[in-house]
């Protein structure tokens, strides 16, 4: 057997949501992380503004979790959740609870996003049969949503070329139209004044599906993968409404909106809309070990488990559910949300926020701006002929001069660790001002 492998290549590790080629020509490295920063292998500080992926919310190596993941690896490397069980599952679910709307607090572990979502379609549709009603199967998604990679998230996502490669998927999946409006909307501060209207569409699909076939709804309140999309002002209560008249689940994929990313817990609360199920996952454990979860109402857990007439009530879960290093680092980081405030200093820090990134209005290229708790959007105008290549340009260039930013299409979409500092903010607005003015 022989090994063509090159010592230190970058050729085997076949990179995520990444252009492989471009990348392992012109390799961006980090290798360390610290609080607000990441550092390059030649020591360079670069600036977070996307909290790792819309995850690292209580900033990078915080010491309290650190700590708290040593001490769980060297008492209780691995236990399964399947027939056994071990204390710091149990607690991180009560405490997830606490934080979570009333009464909707029936925890699911998993292990990222993606699981979430899907977690979340599968206990959707086991409800719908438990409570004697099982063709109600049908789940809604929306254009330009993003629910992860497997194949449930994929089929009610609206991302064409998440989809396009991988066949029929889930069937009896139908969108909504998404909500986002710039012609009538562009440069809003927080929500915008126009478009609850879309919410309507259900009463379309309704139409045409008739009710008793649809089991759920999921979206996410903000959409963030997808270039920050801000809900309009009475959308989500208009889709809440819609969903109970018609006997619907409602499912918010919080898995970016979750823990303090708005200034509040969960957009739930923030929206002041209660959905039946709450996706989350990325900042649950401030990213260090994988996990997600997945928030089911008391009356839907109760309706699974107390109509089951099997001793397994769902049968569904992962080797890693509960992982003892995950809900250590969760109930380490929840220690940190509380102690620090970190969700109200996203809320007080929301405002600042919002004037300094719509200061950008006049800057080169930029279309749009949005905004809405520590998330920003900036649309560009995108290169004739050549979409999406002026805002990996102004990544790029933002790197070099010591600032992350993420782009998605043509917009870039920031959400910095919750702990950020005013003069960081500053930072990152001068340097994506100063990068889109030397760019064509
Ligand atoms: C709303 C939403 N759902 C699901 C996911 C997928 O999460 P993961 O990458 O952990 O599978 C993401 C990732 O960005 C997301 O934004």
């Amino acid at each position: 057997m022989s090994n063509t492998l090159r010592p230190n290549s970058l050729d085997a590790f076949w990179m995520p949501f990444t252009p492989n080629r471009a990348f392992k020509a012109d390799p961006r490295m980090l290798v360390r992380a610290e609080g607000m920063h990441y550092y390059t292998p030649d020591g360079r500080p670069v600036l977070d503004g996307t909290s790792g992926l819309w995850c690292v919310a209580a900033g990078h190596a915080q010491p309290k979790i650190v700590a708290a993941i040593q001490r769980a690896a060297a008492e209780l490397d691995y236990a399964s959740s399947f027939n056994l069980g071990h204390p710091a599952a149990f607690e991180f679910a009560n405490q997830l609870g606490g934080l979570l709307p009333d009464r909707l607090d029936r925890i699911v572990f998993t292990n990222s996003g993606s699981e979430s979502a899907d977690t979340a379609l599968k206990i959707a549709l086991a409800y719908q049969r438990a409570r004697g009603k099982p063709n109600k199967y049908r789940l809604i998604g929306r254009e330009r949503a993003y629910h992860g990679v497997n194949f449930g998230g994929m089929t009610v996502g609206g991302i064409t070329k998440n989809r396009v490669n991988f066949g029929p998927m889930v069937s009896g999946v139908d969108h909504l139209p998404h909500p986002h409006d710039i012609t009538r909307n562009a440069f809003s501060r927080g929500q915008p004044a126009n478009g609850a209207e879309y919410a309507d569409a259900l009463e379309r699909l309704v139409a045409l599906h008739d009710a008793s076939t649809i089991a759920a709804v999921i979206i996410e309140p903000v959409a963030g993968s997808t270039g920050v999309l801000v809900p309009p002002q009475a959308y989500l209560q208009r889709l809440r409404e819609l969903c109970t008249k018609h006997d619907i689940l409602l499912i918010f994929d919080e898995v970016i909106t979750g823990f303090g990313r708005l200034g509040a817990p969960f957009a739930a609360q923030y929206f002041d809309v209660r959905p039946d199920i709450i996706t989350m996952a990325k900042a649950i454990n401030n990213a260090t070990v994988p996990m997600g979860a997945v928030a089911a109402s008391r009356e839907i857990h109760d309706a699974i488990v107390n109509n089951s007439d099997t001793p397994i009530e769902l049968f569904h879960g992962y080797t890693m559910s509960g992982h003892p290093l995950a809900c250590a680092a969760g109930l380490a980081t929840l220690e940190v949300f509380r102690e620090q405030r970190l969700f109200e200093r996203a809320a007080e820090l929301a405002p600042y926020w919002e004037q300094s990134l719509h200061a950008l209005r006049d800057a080169r290229h930029v279309i749009d701006i949005r905004n809405l708790g520590l998330i920003g959007g900036i649309e560009l105008e995108p290169r004739p002929g050549k979409p999406t290549q002026r805002a990996l340009e102004t990544f790029r260039a933002c790197f070099e001069k010591g600032v992350l930013i993420r782009v998605t299409g043509d917009i870039i979409a920031l959400s910095p660790p919750l702990i950020i500092e005013k003069q960081q903010i500053d930072q990152i607005v001068d340097t994506i001002r100063g990068v889109l003015q030397t760019l064509d």
